[in-house]
């Protein structure tokens, strides 16, 4: 059989956003326990950059970057019976997503953290669910999991208006917490818009003096802005950092727990959020939307750490644009 020919982007060492190619390459087969997925739209994350400037995830070369996804189910591998040809699905794929075609692990013996499948939320277009993966998960297991957060509670939410940030004051909303975000001048009106009581402009205005005795602070950013947050923090209060460990002596001198979050999202926690999302509970929001050529204009977008919302390659044809709030599947 003639193996089919795709386009993909492809890294072939560490560096800038002009180490992203775009290639033709051979359409992966679903092994036992996978499916292959036609890509419709790919989330682009910090991790992503990260990656490619060989700061976090290792990676054995030439690898396809990108992992959160959003598609329609092309084939299934042997042993898959949960999952159908057709089916619009969402969710994480270690093999990379900057790709027309990709495969994901379904069997959830063998599921790592980054191979996660959900059906798509039948509310959002493909490029809309692209950006639940590592924005919307993480922001529930951060938030719900490991900060515990009860309804009642006064939380803040630094990088509000970011791919994590803007899933996160929604659910703390949902669960009925009092939030307090911080985001610049520009995403302030977005970031109320979402439902954060107060809103910080971080460029005008230190946190401190808006803020205090939270019971969960939730950090997106680091450095400075963690160790200034900590104390914040009641006596017997929660810090989850999602970008860097906060100082344990410190966290024990305050008499608070502050740790990174360590709760693996699954598919369990990506269904969850898909159902909030269905039951208009929570949207997401798209930064820019870049064609797949486009990805090292995308990368160096996402680089500026800045910005409201997720950015997004969008891969399937034009033509898949108009058709994508209506083909999702049922189950
Ligand atoms: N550990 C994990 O599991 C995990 C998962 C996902 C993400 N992360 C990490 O978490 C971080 C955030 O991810 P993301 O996807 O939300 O990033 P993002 O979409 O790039 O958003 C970053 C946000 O931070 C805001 N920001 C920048 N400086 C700020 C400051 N000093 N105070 C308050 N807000 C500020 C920016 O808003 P303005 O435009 O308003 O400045 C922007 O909206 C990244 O470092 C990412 O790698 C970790």
């Amino acid at each position: 059989m003639i193996k089919r020919t795709i386009q993909a982007i492809r890294v072939h060492h560490y560096g800038g956003p002009e180490v992203l190619q775009l290639e033709q390459i051979s359409c992966p087969e679903p092994g036992a326990g996978e499916v292959l997925v036609r890509v419709h739209a790919a989330g682009v994350l910090p991790a992503d950059c990260a990656t490619r400037q060989g700061i976090f995830i290792k990676k054995t070369f030439p690898y396809i970057p990108g992992s959160a996804f959003a598609g329609v189910i092309e084939e299934v591998g042997p042993g898959v019976t949960d999952w159908k040809v057709g089916q619009a699905v969402c969710g994480r794929a270690s093999n990379g997503t900057s790709t027309q075609y990709t495969t994901v692990i379904v069997d959830e013996r063998q599921n790592s953290a980054i191979n996660l499948l959900t059906p798509k939320p039948e509310t959002l277009t493909f490029d809309e669910a692209a950006t639940l993966s590592a924005g919307a998960t993480t922001a529930w297991t951060a938030l719900l999991e490991d900060g515990g957060l009860q309804a009642g509670q006064r939380v803040l939410i630094h990088g509000a208006a970011g791919g994590v940030g803007l899933f996160a004051v929604q659910f703390a909303r949902w669960k009925g917490a009092q939030v307090f975000a911080t985001t610049s001048t520009a995403n302030v009106d977005f970031v109320r818009s979402l439902g954060a009581e107060t809103v910080i402009d971080y460029t005008t205005t230190p946190f401190e003096e808006m803020v205090h005795d939270v019971d969960l602070v939730l950090d997106t950013i680091g450095g400075e802005t963690l160790l200034r947050s900590m104390k914040l923090v009641r006596r017997g209060g929660t810090l989850v950092s999602i970008y860097e460990p906060p100082l344990a002596e410190l966290a024990e001198q305050l008499g608070i727990r502050a740790g990174m979050n360590h709760t693996i999202p699954k598919s369990e926690h990506l269904r969850k959020v898909t159902q909030l999302i269905d039951e208009g509970h929570a949207r997401p929001t798209i930064r820019r939307v870049f064609a797949l050529h486009e990805a090292r204009k995308a990368h160096e977008l996402c680089e500026t750490g800045h910005g409201r919302g997720r950015i997004v390659l969008h891969i399937a044809d034009e033509a898949d644009r108009s058709l994508s709030r209506g083909s999702s599947s049922s189950g």
